[in-house]
């Protein structure tokens, strides 16, 4: 049995199709345009970003993301998963009409009750929406640079990687790094090595999610080496949105084999047809890692975690 731990998910994305229906059902609301045949419909990185708001539109109060966190974090310690980083977005809280504070309290909630059940650890990451701009990321950070919650340990943004330069993104990273959370922001995974470059350059993360594609430039994957730069890795994700044709070609393995400290995560799970369990199991068989190797891949994770020092070694002793 190999221990893992995920530093790379989105809560609304991990909400399945089944819970999305049961939702559905409870606000009377019609979801045939993204859900067919019990799965997520979408074409694009566009259609997917609708599917996912789609879906995330049916968590409308506490309670409903009470439920959603619990249920997934739930299924992830089902899955030998013993530390979890979830990325939120109080603009989703807004979009439905709910405060933020009502918004971070259901999960929390959420967090609490799965820990209850199953031991597992958990903390949020606070995101930012790329694509609502440079105004947005800075009102995600300094709301929750404003009210500091135990459990929001991390600043990040996701949303469509190819709108807006990071220089002007910087602003809210800043905010958010001064409110002492650790900083991690999506980059090389729909752009190239220039996205990675210019988020390391400007908004300074010790983590980027994806950066697949700094394989693209040498230089670049040895400065990741050298800055000891973790990746949030999201191999079946990749595979899903078409980044890579396979997981032959898929950089992960290079990457590991040039220094760069690589983890394994699930991104939106049910919408690419995944879970952490599948991504371990990717690791397995197409990467071809051993157990030991894979527990080392957690222990990355870990070490790479926005969590306190104690709890941290709490969960590496678990890897021991
Ligand atoms: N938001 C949810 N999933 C995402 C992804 N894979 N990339 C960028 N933003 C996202
Ligand atoms: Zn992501």
């Amino acid at each position: 049995m190999v221990l893992k731990a995920e530093i790379h998910c989105h809560l609304e994305g991990a909400a399945s199709p089944a819970l999305v229906e049961g939702q559905a059902r409870k606000y009377n609301v019609d979801v045939s345009g993204i859900i067919s045949d019990g799965k997520f419909v979408w074409e694009d990185f566009t259609q997917f970003l609708k599917c996912y708001d789609g879906a995330a539109d049916l968590f409308r109060s506490s309670e409903d993301y009470a439920l959603l966190t619990e249920s997934y974090l739930s299924e992830l310690a089902a899955d030998d998963c013993i530390y979890s980083e979830l990325f939120i977005s109080t603009d989703h809280a807004r979009a439905i009409g709910i405060s933020e504070k009502d918004y971070i309290d259901g999960i929390a909630e959420g967090m609490r009750r799965a820990k209850e059940e199953t031991g597992i650890e958990a903390r949020m990451i606070a995101t930012g929406l790329r694509h609502g701009g440079p105004e947005s990321v800075l009102r995600a950070a300094q709301y929750v640079a404003d009210n500091p919650h135990p459990l929001i340990t991390g600043f990040g943004m996701g949303g469509d990687e190819r709108m807006h330069h990071p220089k002007d993104l910087a602003p809210g990273f800043e905010v958010a790094r001064a409110a002492g959370l650790g900083i991690t922001t999506h980059a090389g995974e729909l752009v190239g090595p220039e996205s990675v470059r210019d988020s390391l350059d400007y908004i300074k993360p010790s983590r980027i999610g994806h950066g697949v594609r700094a394989i693209e430039d040498a230089e670049l994957v040895k400065r990741l080496a050298d800055e000891q730069i973790v990746l949030e890795c999201c191999p079946g994700s990749n595979i899903s949105l078409k980044v890579y044709g396979g997981f032959d070609e898929h950089p992960f393995m290079a990457l590991r084999a040039a220094g760069v400290p690589v983890t394994l995560n699930s991104d939106d799970p049910p919408h690419f047809h995944t879970s952490l369990k599948r991504e371990y199991e990717i690791g397995a068989k197409e990467f071809g890692l051993s157990a030991a190797e894979l527990t080392e891949i957690t222990r990355t994770a870990v070490k790479a975690a926005f969590v306190d020092e104690e709890t941290r070694k709490q969960l590496l002793a678990k890897l021991d």
